[in-house]
């Protein structure tokens, strides 16, 4: 899978999303995540985010897939956030028809804000 990092906090430029041919790139309150289980490896997003947000899995760099800054586990914890009670977004199959979710791992909420 390939994996959103740091860069796309509070920036969530979203060019990526318009490349991605299953539309696994799904959009939280901070940043987007890419599906564990749902992204294809076809690496069309990578060259077109603006801020180089996005990696390969064996890529991230280790600040980034690493606790406290694990990136690549948080791609796989969004699918698990109860969202308002209504349970995990799980496998939806397809962001557009999920939309913008009020949800972010806990540590991506509390992050100082990024890109002033
Ligand atoms: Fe974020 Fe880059 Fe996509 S900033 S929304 S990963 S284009
Ligand atoms: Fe989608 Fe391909 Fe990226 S499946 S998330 S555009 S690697």
């Amino acid at each position: 899978t390939y994996v959103i990092a740091e860069p796309c906090v509070d920036l969530l430029d979203k060019a990526c999303i318009d490349e991605c041919p299953v539309d696994c790139i799904y959009e939280g309150e901070r940043m987007l995540y890419i599906h564990p289980d749902e992204c294809v490896d076809c690496g069309a997003c990578e060259p077109v985010c603006p801020v180089e947000a996005i990696f390969y899995e064996d890529d991230v760099p280790d600040e980034w897939a690493t606790e406290p800054t694990n990136y690549t586990k948080a791609n796989v914890d969004f699918f698990e956030i109860d969202v308002n009670g209504e349970g995990p977004l799980g496998s939806p199959g397809g962001a557009a028809k999920v939309g913008k979710v009020a949800a972010d791992p806990q540590w991506i909420k509390d992050l100082p804000p990024m890109g002033e």
